[in-house]
């Protein structure tokens, strides 16, 4: 009875260990393959995305790339959206698809009203003394190019999704840069407005 109960096992256990020899091994997915058939709905495969409210990532740092990624999985950026789409990444795959679109060529825009002269300007190159703005230029860099590792660049994206994550640093629904959530906490909405209308036309 023993020894029937011990072969029942020992059996069980070889399947298992010769169904698992079988399978194969999954082959490991390029970036390219995880851009084409999860990122690029939103992000196009280039990283320009056409959507406004979704963000450009063609030529940004791929720290900052990798470190939003990694904030998204622990959940310290907190998106419904981008939280699903990196669950089943790993740090590697993540790492691969910051290079991948750090390396892609940004595509420029233009302001609609803010152009020369106009308060988005002047929120960018100088800040606002009254209400202690910082000039954004200060860390963002002139062009908006940023720095690598430490700051963003800015120049080019969206309008419609820094305006929104200007807003979510002043909410607090964005909370994984505490320099950006004391800034924002003291612009209006005039000055966020304009001052992301005048980052789309940045270059
Ligand atoms: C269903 C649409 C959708 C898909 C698919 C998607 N994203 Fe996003 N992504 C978004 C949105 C929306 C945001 C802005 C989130 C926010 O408002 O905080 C975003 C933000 C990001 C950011 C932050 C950029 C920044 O400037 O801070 C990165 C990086 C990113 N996505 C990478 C990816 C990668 C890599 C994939 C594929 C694995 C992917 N996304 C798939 C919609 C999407
Ligand atoms: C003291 C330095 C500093 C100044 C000044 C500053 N920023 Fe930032 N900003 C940062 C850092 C650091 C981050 C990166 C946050 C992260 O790692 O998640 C950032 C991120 C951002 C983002 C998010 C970019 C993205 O792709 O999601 C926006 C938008 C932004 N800053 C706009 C501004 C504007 C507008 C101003 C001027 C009113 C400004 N910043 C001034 C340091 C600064």
């Amino acid at each position: 009875m023993q020894f029937r109960h011990l072969a029942w096992v020992m059996s069980s256990v070889m399947l298992v260990v010769s169904a698992e020899a079988l399978a194969e091994t999954p082959a490991k997915r390029t970036a390219e393959q995880i851009v084409n058939t999860v990122c690029a709905a939103c992000h196009a495969p280039d990283g320009n995305s056409a959507i406004t409210l979704n963000p450009k990532l063609a030529g940004q740092h791929p720290e900052y790339l990798e470190k939003q990624l990694a904030e998204f999985k622990s959940s310290k950026r907190a998106n419904a959206v981008m939280s699903g789409m990196v669950a089943g990444l790993n740090d590697e795959e993540m790492k691969d698809l910051a290079t991948y679109f750090a390396d892609k060529k940004l595509t420029l825009g233009q302001a609609k009203t803010n152009g020369a002269g106009s308060l988005g300007e002047k929120i960018y190159r100088a800040g606002n003394a009254t209400s202690s703005v910082p000039a954004c230029a200060a860390c963002h860099g002139p062009n908006g190019a940023g720095l690598p590792k430490q700051f963003p660049r800015l120049s080019g994206q969206h309008a419609d999704y820094t305006l929104a994550q200007l807003k979510a640093f002043r909410t607090g629904e964005r909370t994984n840069a505490p320099m950006m959530m004391d800034i924002a906490a003291k612009m209006s909405d005039a000055e966020m407005t304009a001052v992301a209308d005048y980052i789309q036309g940045l270059r």
